[in-house]
């Protein structure tokens, strides 16, 4: 029998930077009995399948040669078109330029293809989206956290390090229901922040994976509608249609715009034409008018199950962030607890939670986790809560 042969001296040293373990662990799922309180996926319920099945069959029926083809790299134009529209609708501005993408992770890789050479500086809030560090990581960029405190990203600490001579080639930001904080940054830090990249001539990548599921206030104005010069603002459908359609946009000053598109032409060269037609499809018919507040209500009362949960089981000293939007809320244990000891005693105990510190790109982070309340439905959230609440009760 011929042995198998070992390419593992093959890959290439970025393959080894990427991290991911932690995602990979995240999307295996838990084992039976456990109640998750991990991915940050959208629950199923909200996905509008009836609709869908109409919509799919007519397209299939009425345009194959338009919706089974390729498409040109930044979409069809009719689907551009429907973005921009609802962009213009819901942000009250209108992109100069505008690409779909396959998912709002597609727009961070193909941001670092456009603007990082190994060694690059990047700027992300610590922590962020754990996604984004591996695709930032896996570009070999050196990224420098950004401090938060309970408003989200402190825009003087990043005004300190530019003025102190750093130079990123962008600031990646997640100004609403923040994965994995679930933190909104106010309307004062908003502006100032984009004033301060505009001097400074630092792109900003504004994700706005969550912005649509605002159960709370309604949703402050979005860092590009305040200056559509210097930022780059990354979507997704992920959270708000279903992600198996893997799409997205990229909304931003052109010359971006254009260099992420070429940077596409090298990847998968368009996002699906299928979906890209039944997201238009779906959306020109009103369905999101119908299916949003929907999806609003269904995370909000699935929030306030977890939190009175929380407030009624976590022992003293334990804290934990009031999103009001999203899925997603941040706890942080008393100095000395540490979240990622602590995940067999959870699963053991039948509940599983990420712990936080991969969320960081330092070393912080500890005593930190995120819980998801997107899928499990409210009376298993009081029970998951309950559970956390006595592991914790019993490591203190
Ligand atoms: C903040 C943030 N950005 C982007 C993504 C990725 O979105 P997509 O599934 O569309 O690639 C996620 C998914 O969890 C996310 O939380």
């Amino acid at each position: 029998m011929s042995t198998r042969a070992d390419f593992s001296g093959l890959f290439a040293h970025r393959a080894s930077l990427r991290g991911g373990d932690e995602l990979a662990a995240i999307l295996a799922g838990v084992p039976d009995g456990v109640l998750p309180l991990t991915g940050g996926f959208p629950n199923a319920a909200t996905f509008p399948t009836d609709v869908l099945g109409d919509i799919a069959a007519r397209v299939l029926r009425d345009e194959p040669g338009l919706a089974l083809q390729y498409t040109p790299v930044e979409g069809i134009a009719s689907v551009r078109e429907y973005l921009s529209d609802r962009l213009e609708a819901l942000q009250g501005a209108r992109p100069e330029a505008l690409m779909v993408t396959s998912g709002g992770m597609e727009c961070l890789a193909l941001a670092c293809s456009a603007f990082l050479d190994p060694g690059d500086t990047v700027c992300v809030e610590g922590p962020t989206y754990l996604g984004a560090l591996m695709a930032f990581r896996g570009a070999e960029a050196d990224i420098v956290e950004i401090e938060m405190d309970a408003d989200g990203l402190v825009v003087e600490a990043l005004a300190e390090r530019l003025e102190g001579g750093l130079r990123p080639k962008f600031l990646y930001v997640i100004p609403e229901y923040q994965n994995p904080t679930g933190r909104t940054l106010p309307l004062e830090r908003r502006e100032a922040l984009v004033e301060l990249c505009r001097r400074f001539g630092v792109p900003v990548l504004e994700d706005v994976a969550y912005r649509e599921l605002a159960w709370g206030a309604s949703p402050l104005p979005t860092l590009w509608s305040l200056a559509p010069d210097v930022v780059v603002q990354a979507g997704t459908f992920s959270k708000i249609f279903f992600p198996g359609v893997r799409l997205g946009w990229a909304a931003g000053p052109p010359e971006i715009v254009a260099q992420l598109a070429a940077a596409k032409a090298n990847t998968d060269q368009c996002a699906g034409a299928l979906g890209q037609r039944m997201l238009e499809e779906y959306g020109r018919g009103g369905h999101f008018e119908t299916s949003l507040p929907r999806a609003c209500e269904l995370y909000g009362s699935h929030w306030r199950a977890l939190d009175g949960a929380l407030r009624a089981s976590m022992p003293d000293g334990v804290t934990w962030t009031q999103p009001t939007g999203g899925f997603l809320t941040w706890v942080e244990l008393p100095d000395g607890l540490d979240a990622m000891e602590l995940r067999d005693a959870a699963l053991e105990a039948g509940v599983a939670y990420v712990p936080g510190a991969p969320f960081y790109a330092g070393d912080a982070g500890a005593n930190t986790l995120r819980l998801s309340f997107s899928a499990l439905d409210e009376a298993d959230l009081a029970e998951a809560g309950r559970r956390l609440g006595s592991v914790l009760a019993d490591a203190l």
